[in-house]
């Protein structure tokens, strides 16, 4: 990628940017990935809820969340990725930071986001941290045997950085 100088601006994903969404998920995490149908639905069932940072036209990370159905206090950080290119520059931190803050105004009802991570992703688990989540639970099989994800969990006004 060119060298990019310009503004990070942060905002909810445009119908033309699901295609670079979808090609920055397949190079942040190994197989399998979301395919681009998925990122069509989530836009399609939550439009506020799925979030890019961007600078000089190019998408540089991307959040998405997802109410759930049961609970209406509560919503999942359902994937969050940056860039590898751009990762360890601040961006996933700035991205997280301005959706948190806006959260109470795009969904006063919400009070709480919980998410699931890797035990070793440092990255993730220290920005999370900063966010104020904090460990609520784990799953030694998640995904199957042998695949244990940490439960992590914020509470909505509660003080973060
Ligand atoms: C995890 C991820 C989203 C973090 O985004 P990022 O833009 O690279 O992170 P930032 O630069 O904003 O750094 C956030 C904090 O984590 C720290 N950090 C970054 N890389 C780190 C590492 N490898 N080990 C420990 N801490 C690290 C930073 O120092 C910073 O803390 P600080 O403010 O105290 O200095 C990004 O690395 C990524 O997309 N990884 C692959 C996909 C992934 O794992 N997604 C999360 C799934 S749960």
């Amino acid at each position: 990628m060119a060298e990019l100088s310009g503004e990070l601006s942060f905002g909810p994903v445009l119908k033309q940017e699901l295609a670079a969404v979808a090609a920055l998920e397949a190079v942040a995490f190994p197989p399998p990935v979301y395919p681009v149908f998925f990122f069509r639905q989530a836009f399609d069932l939550w439009p506020q809820m799925f979030w890019v940072a961007r600078r000089d036209g190019h998408i540089l990370a991307y959040l998405i969340c997802g109410p759930e159905f049961s609970n209406r206090q509560r919503l999942s950080l359902m994937s969050f990725a940056v860039d590898p290119q751009t990762q360890g520059q601040g961006i996933g931190k700035a991205l997280l930071k301005a959706f948190m803050q806006q959260l109470t105004e795009i969904a006063p009802e919400i009070s709480e986001v919980w998410l699931t991570a890797d035990p070793d992703n440092a990255a993730a688990l220290r920005l999370y941290q900063q966010h104020g989540f904090v460990q609520t639970s784990e799953e030694p099989d998640y995904y199957g045997s042998d695949y244990r994800r940490l439960v992590l969990t914020a509470q909505i006004g509660a003080k973060s950085c």
